[in-house]
């Protein structure tokens, strides 16, 4: 049996007035939380002081990018595995779209990122999705799959055991387009069935996440598909009360 899995993607934004303001509503409401693992992932430069607002064990800290490099070194501007683990990251959303389109990064880099992460002891949280022009031109399971195979290519099936995967169409991302849940069903079954052809046990108990304009009322419909095990929420995660119910809507 998966654990449903929610986590909050905060994007570039917040300070430190509005983080106090969205984690102090989050303590509040966290014992609320039960049969679902719940992360938030700062912006990097406010990881620390996020850790050190939150009261509750129950919400893990994430980052939402990594340096590939897997060393510290003269690499300025740059944040390693390490350093995620020392402020107390548990979790790396890597191969976000927007790091993707607006940064380039490509399926090679994202796959040495998941390495580095796993040998760190962080759970990657792999994103994966297409294009609206690549799904109407008949290529978005190849696109998933060459995203995927990328990382299966590098670290293995084996791997997955501790690898989250959040399939997020590019299209509904940020738009109020949310996929049906219909669709994001199919996607999703896709990419398990993927890796059942390597390893059905593995594949059985990967979680995998959707993410793209979910909302409180759209969450419990998503998320009561049979391989949809969550989400990755971006801007309904900078509200307190819009993030727990979705967390909630998640619960088993
Ligand atoms: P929205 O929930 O704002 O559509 O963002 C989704 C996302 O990109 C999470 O990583």
């Amino acid at each position: 049996m998966r654990k449903p899995f929610v986590a909050g993607n905060w994007k570039m934004h917040g300070s430190k007035a509005f983080i106090l303001n969205l984690v102090t509503g989050l303590n509040a409401k966290s014992s609320e939380l039960k049969g679902v693992d719940v992360a938030i992932c700062p912006p990097s430069l406010y990881i620390d002081f996020t850790k050190r607002s939150l009261s509750t064990e129950v919400i893990a800290i994430g980052a939402q990018n990594m340096a590939e490099e897997p060393h510290q070194g003269a690499f300025t501007g740059e944040g390693s595995a390490s350093m995620l683990k020392d402020l107390g990251c548990r979790y790396v959303i890597l191969g976000h779209s927007e790091r993707r389109a607006i940064y380039g990064e490509t399926n090679s880099e994202v796959a040495n990122k998941v390495q580095v992460a796993l040998d760190a002891g962080i759970t990657p949280i792999l994103c994966v999705g297409e294009t609206l022009e690549e799904r109407e031109s008949g290529i978005m399971e190849s696109i998933i799959s060459e995203q995927l195979d990328a990382v299966l290519g590098l670290v293995g099936i084996a791997a997955f055991k501790g690898v989250v995967i959040a399939y997020e169409p590019v299209w509904a991302i940020g738009t109020g387009v949310t996929a049906s849940p219909e669709q994001a069903q199919e996607v999703h079954a896709f990419i398990r069935a993927k890796l059942s052809g390597l390893d059905e046990n593995i594949a059985a108990g990967v979680v995998i996440q959707y993410g793209g304009s979910v909302k409180p009322n759209n969450a419990k419909e998503l998320f009561g598909q049979p391989d949809i095990d969550g989400g990755l929420i971006g801007g309904a995660s900078l509200d307190a009360d819009d993030f727990i119910a979705i967390c909630k809507a998640a619960e088993i």
